[in-house]
């Protein structure tokens, strides 16, 4: 199943990149959500070759498709993690496809076709980037921590989302915004940044970055420190330390 889902991130990676910095048609699905035709046509190339191969596994995926069935199996998917990116031509994007069994984290695979980067992990063997074992940061504190995070595209939020993102700010090294909740958590996976939040997030944007973080030796939980909730949509990621800081100041 760990072959498939790489081999089907690939390919899907492979039209990404093949569509590139090319005409695109650009939809609004709200003010500023976009959607492309690039999206809607790798999205059904990954499901067609998961119902190809899986035809009684439960599937959500982000461009309007669901359908759950009596499986343990739920293959979460994002074909385009990074739209606004890949719509102003830049690199950071990602296939992202993750299976969870019986509610559990099993499978997650991400992949930027652009830098050619691929993240997979499998519950219980450790995480990989391009075959390479990969362990989060060994920072300890916030000063030495540089973290990442993403805004909604929803603006109701907003007040609270800069409140907290000020409060955070003062105490930590830096903050980046990617553009790409997988690959924000995947950066933490592999020590690049050691530390992640957001809110307003769906299950397919985090689905395959949290098997990859836990398996890296990560931790996440929601904000207040408890299990994570795939449909909440709100996570603190990052080392054990750093995301222990982090759940305090979120
Ligand atoms: C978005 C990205 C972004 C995050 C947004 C997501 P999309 O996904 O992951 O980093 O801040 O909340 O919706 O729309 O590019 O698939
Ligand atoms: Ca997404
Ligand atoms: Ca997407």
């Amino acid at each position: 199943m760990l072959e498939f889902a790489i081999n089907t991130a690939e390919k899907a990676g492979r039209y990404l990149a093949e569509h590139f910095g090319k005409d695109l048609q650009v939809e609004h699905k709200g003010r500023i959500d976009l959607v492309t035709q690039v999206d809607r046509a790798a999205q059904d190339l990954i499901v067609s070759m998961i119902e190809e191969r899986y035809p009684g596994h439960s599937l959500v995926a982000e461009e309007g498709v669901t359908r759950i069935q009596s499986s343990p199996y739920v293959w979460y998917i994002d074909p385009l993690d990074g739209t606004v990116n890949y719509v102003h031509g830049i690199p950071i994007f990602c296939v992202s496809i993750a299976v969870y069994k019986d509610g559990e984290p099993l499978i997650g695979v991400c992949y930027n076709p652009i830098s050619k980067e691929l993240f997979w992990a499998h519950a219980g063997n450790g995480a990989y980037l391009n075959g390479k074992k990969i362990r989060v940061s060994a920072a300890e504190t916030l000063v030495d921590a540089l973290v990442v995070t993403g805004f909604p595209y929803a603006t109701d939020r907003m007040d609270r989302i800069i409140g907290r993102f000020s409060t955070i700010i003062r105490e930590v090294q830096g903050i980046r915004r990617l553009g790409s909740a997988a690959l924000d958590l995947c950066f933490v996976a592999c020590g690049r940044f050691d530390g992640f939040w957001e809110e307003g997030l769906r299950p397919w944007d985090m689905a395959a970055g949290i098997v990859i973080l836990s398996e890296a030796g990560g931790t996440c939980s929601s904000f207040c420190g408890a299990g994570i909730d795939l449909a909440a949509g709100e996570i603190v990621a990052g080392n054990m330390r750093i995301h222990h800081e982090l759940v305090r100041l979120v």
